[in-house]
């Protein structure tokens, strides 16, 4: 369904800046290839087009009080593209924080980085450390990259640090909580706001791919048929008014 039709289809939602607004969202950008195809340009310059987009939801995202955003930039199953559409999407990093830090900085952004850091191309992983580093004291929103990131992986990772804190007899097994494993996850770095809100994906896809697994477990979720290229301030709000409509119940009543 078009976003046209589904506006001709329902009430159409206002975001109203007096309602509450979601503490962590998370966003599968999806659609980058589809976009530039449609415009005869090569899958690199949807990419290009959705590192722009990073920036724009980013900024507004900070201004509508969000506290943290994770943007899924690459999966642990992307490695299965061609070579030269992996050694663009790797580059991405450095190109976004050398033309986004000053206003990163200016408006007190925290980056934070899920996923297997070790895997990366050593120049990526460099830009990647020096954001984290740099913004670290910074009190504004966080900006939350997934890159290398897979949730059963993150998951698994978590369960062998905990085995090990087990044998080193550091915890007890039978005491274990949720909020216990929630401190092995690399979502830890997001503190109070680890687990998502609110999950959104763009170019109407409606699956979840590997994205965050136990930290969906009670998010809203929103789909939305444009493309992450498009996906802009007006997107972003409409489905911040679908948000502030919804009823959130954790199971209860
Ligand atoms: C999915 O679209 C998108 C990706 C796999 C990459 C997402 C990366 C960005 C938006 C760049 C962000 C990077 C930084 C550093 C800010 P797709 O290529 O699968 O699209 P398609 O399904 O239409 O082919």
């Amino acid at each position: 369904m078009s976003d046209q039709e589904r506006e001709d289809n329902q009430e159409v939602y206002h975001f109203s800046p007096d309602e509450s607004v979601p503490n962590h969202v998370a966003i599968i950008m999806d659609g980058n290839g589809r976009w530039a195809k449609n415009r005869g340009f090569k899958r690199s310059a949807g990419h290009r087009a959705g590192m722009d987009q990073v920036k724009i939801i980013a900024r507004h995202a900070n201004k509508r009080g969000i506290k943290a955003l994770t943007v899924y930039a690459f999966s642990t199953e992307n490695w299965k593209r061609p070579l030269d559409e992996v050694n663009y999407l790797m580059q991405l990093p450095i190109e976004f924080f050398d033309e986004f830090m000053p206003e990163i900085m200016e408006a007190g952004i925290r980056v934070t980085m899920i996923g297997l850091h070790e895997k990366l191309p050593r120049k990526t992983k460099k830009v990647m450390e020096r954001a984290i580093k740099e913004t670290a004291h910074n009190t504004g929103m966080i900006l939350n990259f997934a890159v290398n990131y897979g949730g059963r992986n993150e998951i698994v990772e978590a369960a062998k640090a905990m085995a090990e804190d087990i044998s080193a007899g550091k915890l007890k097994p039978q005491k274990l909580t949720e909020e216990d494993f929630e401190d092995y996850l690399m979502t830890s770095v997001l503190g109070a706001y680890q687990n998502v809100d609110y999950m959104i994906r763009t170019s109407g896809e409606e699956r979840i791919s590997n994205f965050m697994l136990w930290q969906n477990a009670y998010s809203e979720f929103y789909f939305s048929s444009l493309a992450w290229p498009d996906f802009d301030e007006k997107a972003f709000d409409e489905a911040l008014a679908v948000y502030q409509k919804r009823q959130r119940r954790f199971g209860g009543l």
